[in-house]
């Protein structure tokens, strides 16, 4: 368990190798429970979470992820979905992109959680969306944004260099 939120991030990684031990009831509740936390478009949390753990049904979703295995290897899986009708009325066409970082949000919050409570996970967004949502049957107007396989982590994780906070950021005062 990481002591704070500058110590969890900074140990997050991406995990692309997991252990069949499944996660529990209570570490999903966690998860999901967070995912409702996240600040959303008016409050209107437009975004569905479609929880996966059949393993055909994970198998699919893997070869719709252009094949990458370990997609289906963890015992869960979690598809964040954006839902633009549900603040269409209020935001019209802006609820697209409302609607996106909205999922991205709650997907970002379930990477944190999942971190925090020892498990691992990597964000999938390279998928055939046609694919996925075909398999989730997904509702006319929902649209797949990121997977996360969640489990226990069965590798430790590759070396990451980043831009560092002098190239990101553009300093105009
Ligand atoms: C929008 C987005 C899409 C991503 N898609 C994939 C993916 O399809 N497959 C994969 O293995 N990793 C994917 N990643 C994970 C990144 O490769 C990873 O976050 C990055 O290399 C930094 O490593 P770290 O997460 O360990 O810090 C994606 C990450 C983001 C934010």
């Amino acid at each position: 368990m990481a002591d704070s939120f500058f110590e969890l991030a900074q140990k997050r990684r991406s995990i692309r190798s997991f252990k069949e031990k499944p996660v529990t009831d209570l570490q999903l509740n966690k998860i999901l429970d967070m995912c409702d936390m996240a600040p959303s478009s008016g409050g209107l949390q437009t975004f569905e979470i479609y929880q996966v753990k059949n393993k055909n049904m994970r198998e699919r979703l893997a070869s719709a992820a252009k094949d990458q295995d370990f997609v289906a290897q963890a015992p869960l899986l979690l598809v964040f979905c954006a839902n633009p009708y549900r603040s269409v009325k209020r935001f019209g066409e802006r609820s697209n992109l409302f609607s996106v970082q909205d999922a991205t949000i709650a997907a970002c919050y379930a990477q944190l959680a999942v971190e925090a409570l020892g498990l691992s996970t990597v964000w999938v967004g390279n998928f055939d969306e046609e694919k996925v949502s075909k398999i989730l049957n997904l509702p006319h107007g929902q649209r797949p944004i990121a997977m996360l396989p969640v489990g226990l982590k069965n590798e430790e994780p590759m070396e990451k260099t980043t831009r560092g906070r002098v190239d990101l950021v553009h300093v105009l005062d």
